[in-house]
């Protein structure tokens, strides 16, 4: 395969900026062209350009789908940053017990959930705090734009060696054995709704969340998208929602106001602004 120009580079690049907000650096050039050589060679096509051809036809969703999967990151593990679901069990979940015991409607949002580790480690969060959670109002909503992580998360199969940083006793409670690993039990899933969401685009809920994980994701983005993303979330936050974020992420912009700080890389929507652009 000839090397990647930066002409056929920036090409890809506007591309990938286009349909997912992710923003690559010149210095990604070499990391863009290994990850998509493959989808070359299957197309048995001759360079990136006629990749880039062949992903401005107007038939090419397909295709674009192919590229999204092979350029995103997906690196995740149950109870990834651990601190968040301390801060979970121990600052916001025991007022959301005492509102979903009374009737309320609890909603909790993994929004870019990889292959599921996230939310499955929320959904264990809860039901070690609320052990009836099923019946009550309480959901967690568990997204990603990658359709293959989508698929694997719902599926909630796990090899041995993703498992790492599962205590026995939350291996023993959570999960049943699988020919290939451990499975999620039933009890577990039925708190999650799993479904395919671009960040950047039209978001289809009607309600709104009482927290929402968008970790190590944001990074990815450029300056406007990520900025953007802060005040979307800020809006669909209820009034005492929390925001919990990645390790090297920070909330910026003019939506910064709009939250303050409560823990590390924990946030809560500053009560009078919540309802700004509503
Ligand atoms: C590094 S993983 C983070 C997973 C998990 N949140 C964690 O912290 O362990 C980043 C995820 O963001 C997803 N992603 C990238 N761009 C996205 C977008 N525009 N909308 C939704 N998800 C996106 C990727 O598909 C990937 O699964």
């Amino acid at each position: 395969m000839p090397p990647m120009s930066a002409k056929q580079f920036a090409r890809l690049a506007r591309i990938v900026h286009e349909d997912t907000g992710i923003y690559l650096a010149e210095t990604k050039r070499g990391l863009l062209s290994a990850r998509i050589n493959r989808r070359l060679r299957a197309l048995r096509l001759a360079d990136y350009s006629a990749y880039c051809d062949m992903l401005d036809q107007p038939d090419s969703a397909e295709e674009r789908r192919a590229l999204l999967v092979a350029i995103t990151t997906n690196v995740t593990a149950f109870f990834r940053e651990a601190h968040h679901f301390d801060f979970l069990a121990q600052q916001v979940l025991p007022p959301l017990l005492a509102k979903a015991r009374s009737g309320g409607r609890v909603r909790l949002w993994s929004a870019a959930c990889s292959s599921g580790e996230e939310a499955y480690s929320i959904a264990m969060t809860v039901l070690e705090a609320i052990p009836d959670a099923a019946r009550h109002d309480i959901r967690i909503l568990a997204t990603d734009i990658d359709p293959d992580m989508v698929l694997k998360a719902r599926a909630g199969r796990y090899s041995e060696e993703r498992l790492h940083g599962l205590s026995s006793a939350r291996r023993a409670k959570f999960f049943t054995a699988a020919p290939d690993g451990l499975a999620i039990r039933p009890e577990v899933s039925e708190l999650l709704r799993f479904g395919e969401l671009n960040l950047h685009k039209s978001w289809p809920f009607s309600g709104r969340f009482d927290v929402i994980f968008c970790r190590n994701v944001v990074i990815y983005f450029d300056v406007p998208m990520r900025q953007n993303l802060w005040g979307r979330f800020a809006s669909v936050l209820n009034p005492e929602g929390y925001l919990m974020i990645g390790h090297s992420e920070r909330i910026d912009g003019p939506a910064a106001n709009r939250f303050r700080a409560v823990g590390t890389t924990a946030y809560k929507v500053a009560q009078d602004r919540a309802d700004q652009s509503n």
